[in-house]
């Protein structure tokens, strides 16, 4: 089955990649490499340079690849950027986005397995986070991905398409091979910037807000590693290939770490010191976000493997200490 996998040189969408083509699919990576790497794509990898916004191209490589599938990865996805500048994000992420379903509606490619988050929800009622709480984002990243889940639903109503889409809540960790990994630029995410201290390039890892409702009055996050993200794309696109009908499924652990906790995994599994200076808020930072994903597990069979928080810093240690400058050689 060939698989076109847009932003495939992304942090994420280089491990989904890397799990299609253990588990015999075909992926055919897309991808401008704005904010995605060519070394995060083996060489073995059919990659082509193009742009999701280039209609006409995504159409002619939907069809000269066969494609059979889209895994859509491509978007722009920093919180605090999208409410400077909305423009960026309803132009990538939600006119991106019209071009593929058009591309695929064209050319008979019917399958679909897109990208969401946990912004979709905003500030939760009450967690765990089951896929049916009210949908109201916080932010313009969440809601375009929301957006971008209506049309998606509106178009498999009225055209032949079928999608899953999967929320993630905070993807984190590295391949376990340490050949591909997290890299940003600009990093904004907790975890890299506490291994960028770890590691001397900082002075020291800020926390944003100690007087939360949580016992220790950081935020709580629900950590899941990158890998068991990966094998839940295969999932839902294994099932979207046997027939099934569209759903959105949260990816999570149930389980939230505070930042003050994931500092303490860091120095612990690390063996480094450094400094610690807390913060006033963040805007928009949730206190909670803890994904129930009891839908995924009962419904597809997904079981996180390796999203311990020991897994997790490990791996992603791994990744930061042998990479220090990420991809850049
Ligand atoms: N944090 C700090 N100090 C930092 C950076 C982050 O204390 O230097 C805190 C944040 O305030 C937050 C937690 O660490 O409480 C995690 O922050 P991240 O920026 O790593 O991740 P977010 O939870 O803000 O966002 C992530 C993804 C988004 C996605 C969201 C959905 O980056 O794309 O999860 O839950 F929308």
């Amino acid at each position: 089955m060939n698989v076109l996998v847009t932003g495939g040189a992304g942090y994420i969408g280089s491990h989904v990649v890397e799990e299609l083509c253990k588990t015999g699919y075909k992926p055919i990576v897309y991808d401008n490499f704005s904010t995605g790497h060519i070394d995060a794509v083996s060489d073995d990898v059919q990659l082509i340079e193009g742009d999701i916004h280039d209609f006409s191209f995504l159409k002619h490589v939907i069809g000269e690849y066969e494609i059979d599938a889209v895994m859509h990865f491509a978007a722009s996805s920093l919180v605090g950027e999208s409410m400077v500048d909305p423009a960026k994000y309803y132009y990538n992420n939600v006119a991106g986005s019209l071009g593929i379903l058009d591309a695929m509606r064209e050319t008979g490619a019917n399958l679909l397995v897109f990208s969401s988050t946990a912004a979709v929800y905003g500030e939760p009622d009450q967690v765990p986070i089951t896929e049916d709480a009210k949908h109201a984002p916080t932010n313009v990243y969440g809601k375009t991905k929301l957006m971008i889940e209506t049309m998606m639903a509106d178009y498999a109503s009225a055209y032949d398409l079928r999608y899953v889409a999967l929320r993630y809540f905070n993807a984190a960790g590295a391949a376990l091979l340490g050949n591909i990994g997290e890299d940003h630029n600009p990093e904004t995410h907790l975890l890299p910037l506490i291994f960028k201290a770890a590691l001397g390039e900082r002075k020291d890892i800020a926390i944003f807000g100690t007087d939360y409702p949580t016992p220790d009055g950081t935020c709580l996050r629900d950590y899941i590693h990158v890998c068991d993200l990966a094998t839940a794309h295969v999932l839902a696109l294994k099932y979207l290939a046997e027939g099934g009908l569209s759903k959105a499924y949260n990816l999570g652990t149930e389980h939230g770490f505070s930042v003050r906790e994931i500092i303490a995994a860091v120095k612990k599994i690390t063996g480094k010191d450094f400094a610690v200076r807390e913060e006033a808020r963040r805007a928009g930072d949730p206190a909670k976000l803890i994904a129930s994903s009891e839908k995924i597990k009962k419904e597809l069979h997904w079981e996180p493997k390796h999203s311990s928080i020991e897994d997790i810093v490990a791996s992603a240690w791994r990744w930061h200490s042998t990479h220090p400058n990420g991809y850049a050689k």
